[in-house]
């Protein structure tokens, strides 16, 4: 049992709540804003949020009560990372420097670079080696508010190694962030099946998603569809044998080249299809008229230096379900910081801070099938709140690079607190040194 907590005078208290089902078109800009707000959380749930007056007189019912004063600043859900690679062992910062003379993606990954090279890594890692590189990225998303992450394995690709994967994920669940893991064993084409990646299929297939589904260490099955990677005909293969142990689906789609996979994400009933740089009118038609989520992941294009970002108004205009999401990996997007991603879906893809906002919370979590628990403040779901040093949520994709998350609170729980800068040195003597 967490003691019960308080929050009041948000300036802008953003509940997201709204009607069930992601937001689309022009709901996609509703955030539900409260001005003078205030949140009531009751073991690790939110009894109330409303405005301040209202939820106050719920609040005086309550014992020992902790209040924390919003002081007019901006109050909304934690984000909801759709999109991660959170195990991946080490950073790839060679790649980095090779592409920043001038190689491309392909080009690294064909110089023995690139996803490969992560394979090489983790399947010579340490499982606690590779728990405490997860371990020590979770808090750099608790500081940039985020509160639940979808997390990938995919970097190990055979047995041992994508179990390994799994298992820390399974162990670092809930401490503190919520994480929801997808087997990604379709990510490359492992080495030893170079010549047959069709067996590799068929092996993924009989093996390992039986095994994982059975073990309950993954609830979405991934591909990644592209020119180096599967082809739309393994990707269905894998997919709908995925669908047949009941994995909900994501695919990993028109990122470098336009395969159809985004269409085939729509055929299939998955959850999201990720990426869509090289999606078209026809693919954002298709997906308008799917459950399937757009998720765009912007700060791969950024990282890459590329040009195309993947067309958000277009997806938007049709009545796509947009989520924006990090991709947080070592070769195409390092970064665990949603507030960036909005920055960039803003000044790049031209959603609107509000688009974003929704795309980066309430859409995420329906990217992840937990939009009955989090992604907007409603009675009954988890509280996990992020209170903003902004008074106005624009500000948030506005100071791009810049952290203005004050507090994260998971399940009730106060996880973060930004700290204070203190001074170099007291005033008095600062002024003798003079
Ligand atoms: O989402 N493109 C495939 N997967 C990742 C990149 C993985 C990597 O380069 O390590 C992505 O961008
Ligand atoms: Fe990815």
């Amino acid at each position: 049992m967490t003691e019960p907590l308080l929050i009041r005078r948000a300036g802008q208290l953003l509940t997201l709540r709204g009607p069930e089902g992601p937001r689309r078109g022009a709901a996609l800009a509703d955030l539900g804003l409260i001005r003078d707000g205030a949140v009531l959380i009751r073991d690790g749930a939110i009894a109330a949020a409303g405005p301040t007056e209202e939820v106050e007189r719920l609040a005086a019912e309550e014992r020992g009560i902790r209040e924390i004063d919003a002081a007019g600043r901006v109050v909304m859900p934690g984000f909801v990372d759709s999109h991660t690679h959170l195990v991946y062992g080490q950073p790839r910062l060679v790649d980095y420097e090779m592409r920043l003379r001038g190689a491309d993606y392909h080009q690294i990954a064909e110089a023995g670079g690139g996803i490969q090279s992560s394979v090489r890594a983790m399947r010579a890692a340490a499982p606690e080696a590779l728990e405490a590189q997860a371990r020590r990225d979770v808090q750099t998303f608790v500081r940039h508010g985020t509160t639940t992450i979808e997390a990938k394995s995919g970097y190990g690709l055979d047995d041992t190694a994508e179990m390994k994967t799994l298992v820390v994920l399974a162990a670092i669940e809930s401490q503190p962030l919520e994480i929801v893991p997808t087997y990604l064993g379709a990510h490359m084409i492992p080495p030893e099946y170079a010549q047959n990646p069709d067996a590799y299929i068929e092996w993924m297939c009989a093996e390992m998603l039986p095994r994982i589904r059975r073990q309950r260490l993954a609830w979405f099955a991934d591909v990644y569809c592209d020119r180096g990677a599967f082809t739309l005909a393994q990707a269905r293969r894998y997919l709908e044998a995925a669908r047949e142990l009941e994995f909900d689906l994501k695919i990993h789609a028109e990122q470098f080249t336009r395969t159809g996979a985004a269409q085939l994400a729509a055929e299939l009933g998955a959850v999201s299809a990720d990426h869509l740089e090289q999606a078209d009118a026809a693919d954002a038609a298709i997906l308008a008229r799917s459950p399937t989520i757009a998720t765009l992941l912007p700060g791969s294009v950024f990282h890459l230096g590329l040009e195309r970002y993947a067309p958000a108004r277009t997806l938007i205009e049709h009545g796509a379900a947009v989520a924006l999401a990090t991709d947080f990996n070592p070769g195409t997007s390092p970064t665990c910081s949603m507030p960036m991603v909005l920055s960039l879906a803003c000044s790049q893809m031209r959603m609107s801070p509000a688009e974003a906002i929704s795309a980066a919370t309430i859409n995420g979590a329906h990217a992840v099938r937990r939009a009955d628990r989090v992604g907007s403040l409603e009675s009954g779901k988890q509280a996990d709140v992020i209170l903003l040093n902004a008074h106005d949520y624009r500000e948030l994709p506005y100071h791009f690079g810049v952290n203005l998350v004050a507090l994260t609170i998971k399940n009730g729980v106060v996880i973060y607190e930004a700290g204070a800068v203190s001074a170099a040195v007291p005033k008095e003597s600062a002024a003798d040194a003079r």
